[in-house]
């Protein structure tokens, strides 16, 4: 019997939660090393079978955090909840629910992908025989399986790693900047990997410092800076919150005299919210169905676009606005 609830513990094949059931949640989690608070007062929320983005530049408090929810950093104050337990208060059962990539994972070099992921298998407990080819299946090395780890290629290792969280049937899987180091091909053979996870059920932390990846990846996004949390959100609830929310590019040719004329008589639109000039290029924010007043002001006063592109916001945006003090020169007065 007690054999039972163990392996049932440790491989998880159990139920999953149900979809949107929120499985990690951090309340007020603060890390103090000395006299930096590393993070600050986190609220953070994964639910089952989403991606949460953790987006944040190096030293915001990502890899901290992600220690804390893992039990290997003690938090100063607040909690960290998992599957609705305390951590602090039921550590080894709630753990065992959660496959973490914190570092690129260590493997034996001599060994191929298969036996390194029997041995940790063997270590784990519990895990059926079939899953390991099921999992190198998974993350596509099935063909590479029985060649030693050290010939992979580091997207490989990486997959393997990812393989080897999967091996206890993890309800939440934590990843920490899993494509850093790898070249923009094996980026891509993990980053096309992460959605899979959530598709299973899993609930995804993915901390990563690079937009486009969270922007590619992520369901939700809770960006982080100095510890603290700035915003969280749906990628599109995110940008559709943002000042402005549309710009247009306007390619202008001419000679500098006529680009300062037109961002003279850009800036004295009352729609338009800022007005920037790049070597030939105005960039404009403005509500979107504005563009035909836009290239009407311009050709009123003899200045003839050769194009004017919509364009829409992306997350970059966002995050910009939120960690970038607004320059004097490009904000209207
Ligand atoms: N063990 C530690 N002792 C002292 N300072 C630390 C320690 N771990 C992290 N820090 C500091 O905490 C801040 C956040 O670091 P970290 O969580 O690694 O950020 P991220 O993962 O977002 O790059 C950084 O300023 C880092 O130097
Ligand atoms: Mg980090």
């Amino acid at each position: 019997m007690v054999a039972v609830q163990q392996r049932h513990a440790t491989t998880g094949d159990g139920a999953r939660p149900a979809p949107g059931t929120t499985i990690l949640r951090t309340a007020g989690l603060t890390k103090r090393f000395g006299r930096l608070t590393a993070v600050d007062g986190l609220d953070l929320e994964v639910r089952a079978g989403e991606v949460l983005g953790f987006l944040g530049p190096n030293g915001s408090g990502k890899s901290t955090t992600v220690g804390m929810v893992l039990g290997l950093v003690e938090p100063t104050a607040g909690r960290v909840e998992l599957f609705g337990r305390d951590l602090a208060a039921d550590p080894d059962a709630v753990r065992r629910r959660v496959g973490a990539i914190i570092e690129t994972p260590a493997f034996y070099p001599y060994l191929s992908g298969r036996d390194n992921l029997r041995a940790l298998a063997r270590a784990a407990g519990g895990v059926p025989p079939g899953r390991i080819d099921a999992l190198l299946r998974q993350v596509g090395l099935a063909s590479r399986a029985g060649s030693r780890y050290k010939t992979y290629s580091l997207g490989m290792k990486q997959r393997l790693g990812i393989a080897s969280t999967l091996l206890t049937d993890p309800d939440l899987v934590i990843l920490d900047e899993p494509t850093n180091g790898l070249d923009p091909a094996g980026q891509r053979e993990v980053r096309e990997l992460i959605p899979l996870l959530a598709r299973e059920g899993r609930g995804v932390l993915l901390a990563s410092h690079l937009l486009h990846e969270v922007e590619q990846v992520c369901d939700r996004v809770a960006i982080i800076r100095g510890g603290k949390l700035l915003r969280a959100g749906t990628v599109a609830d995110l940008v559709r919150g943002l000042a402005g929310g549309a710009s247009f590019e306007i390619a202008l040719p001419g000679s500098a005299g006529d680009q300062e004329r037109a961002v003279g008589i850009l800036r004295a639109l009352s729609f338009v919210e800022q007005v920037a000039a790049d070597d030939g290029r105005l960039t404009v924010v403005a509500p979107e169905e504005r563009g035909a007043e836009v290239n009407r002001a311009l050709a009123e006063a003899g200045l003839y676009a050769a194009a004017i592109v919509p364009r829409r916001s992306s997350l970059e945006d966002v995050f910009l606005e939120l960690t970038e003090p607004e320059t004097a020169e490009d904000t209207k007065p």
